[in-house]
């Protein structure tokens, strides 16, 4: 059935967990991060206080907070060294790859961070990833554009800093515009976290045989590249770009999506767990608006967007299947408007989804949770008996 096999015989931690982190209900598309809703979070709280929620379970006070971003900035320097792993990429590696390889290099700069046996061991472990992350993603975005890298300013908000180092701009261009730093900080708390989904289930799994939380989140960043998974903003984007190239013909691209000889699905639509509006999907496409209008952009690929959720929306294929936009639908939208190459995009949806791997992975560690070890259903042959070649 594709999916993880609960077996009656006690067999523990089949794929299946239980956890307290997120809730999600795909039929009323609902989605909360410690109880508090997707909708009051983007709309009253930063990126950092929802990573501190996620991880450690309650809405900071603000001595907490600061002194989490003041430990997350003491550690936000990156070993050298990783510039000589950087440069040892090519130019056309794809971000995701070449993020994945840092992530998991930085085990070697921090060897402390691989056997954590006490809470203050995993304290370090998730301030040093919250500060060193952001440079690791600003780095892979300019060495693919071929720009001179930038070390950030510790003087700046968390996700202001992200920005500088991604455009390597003067801080007033942030500091001064918060369109861009409002936008971005929306986009990463909707993608925070998401209950037990490929690639955070990527992370516990990998992160239950003990394995440190570095090589945990390269795992994570591996399955979320797929175009079905995070990979999807990105190929969204080159679907609507195709459908525009094609004189904006989004009926042709239905009835591809309809075909079943055709492989092309539509992408940023459907969902394993939604049989409804993804509810991030929801707040992404009113930022895009308000976005692009506060940048004075006039995109035609959002104009194309939304005939195309029209029409799928209206399709009695699409409505059979219970097939909506989902959060991968406009959010590439936005990252374009922003200046973001559409190759970065799922490194986005990274960079937002880190602060919610790091609880979940967190969450399995505290609970001494035992390796994750999933079991199958045996369709293989019968036993039989070996022959010999001569007689195969
Ligand atoms: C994310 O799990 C998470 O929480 C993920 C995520 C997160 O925050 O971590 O929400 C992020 O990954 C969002 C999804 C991004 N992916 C895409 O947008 C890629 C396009 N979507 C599809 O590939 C698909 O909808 C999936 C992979 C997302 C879900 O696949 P399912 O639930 O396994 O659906 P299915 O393959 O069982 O399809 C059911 C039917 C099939 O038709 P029938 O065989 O019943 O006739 O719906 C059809 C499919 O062919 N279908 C689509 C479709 N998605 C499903 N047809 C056309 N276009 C699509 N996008």
């Amino acid at each position: 059935t594709g999916g993880y096999i609960t077996l009656d015989s006690g067999y523990k931690n089949t794929g299946s967990c239980e956890s307290a982190v997120t809730f999600l209900d795909g039929e009323k598309g609902i989605l909360r991060y410690r109880g508090y809703t997707i909708e009051e979070l983007a709309e009253k709280a930063d990126f950092l206080e929802v990573a501190y929620l996620l991880i450690f379970g309650d809405l900071p006070k603000k001595e907490q907070l600061d002194k989490f971003h003041e430990d997350i900035k003491r550690n936000s320097l990156v070993d050298e060294d990783i510039h000589k792993i950087l440069d040892a990429f090519p130019k056309a590696a794809h971000p995701m790859g070449v993020l994945s390889s840092l992530t998991s290099a930085l085990t070697a700069f921090n060897p402390g961070s691989v056997d954590v046996t006490s809470e203050q061991d995993m304290y370090n472990s998730v301030v040093r990833i919250l500060g060193k992350f952001p440079v690791l993603v600003a780095w892979t975005m300019r060495k693919k554009s071929g720009l001179p890298l930038d070390y950030g300013d510790k003087s700046l908000g968390y996700v202001e800093n992200i920005l500088k180092m991604m455009f390597k701009v003067p801080n007033e261009e942030y500091t001064q515009n918060p369109i861009l730093v409002n936008a971005l900080d929306k986009l990463l708390i909707l993608h925070a976290d998401h209950e037990q989904n490929c690639s955070t289930s990527t992370v516990r799994i990998t992160g239950s045989s003990h394995a440190g939380l570095f090589a945990s989140l390269s795992a994570g960043i591996s399955a979320l590249w797929g175009p079905l998974h995070g990979g999807a903003n990105q190929a969204v984007l080159e679907m609507l770009e195709a459908i525009k190239e094609d004189g904006g013909d989004t009926k042709k691209y239905m009835a591809k999506a309809k075909d079943k000889n055709d492989p092309f699905r539509l992408m940023g639509f459907g969902h394993r767990v939604y049989k409804n509006f993804d509810p991030r999907a929801r707040i992404i496409k009113k930022a895009a608006d308000e976005v692009l209008g506060d940048l004075g952009v006039e995109d035609p690929i959002l104009d194309i967007a939304k005939g195309l959720e029209k029409e799928a929306l209206e399709d009695q294929y699409f409505v059979d299947r219970k097939l909506y936009p989902n959060v991968d639908f406009y959010s590439g939208i936005i990252y374009r408007a922003m200046g973001i190459p559409t190759e970065m995009f799922t490194v986005m949806f990274a960079l937002g989804r880190l602060p919610g791997w790091i609880a979940q992975w967190r969450e399995m560690r505290l609970r001494k949770e035992p390796i994750g070890r999933p079991r199958q259903l045996y369709i293989g042959e019968t036993e039989r008996s070996f022959e010999p070649i001569s007689e195969r």
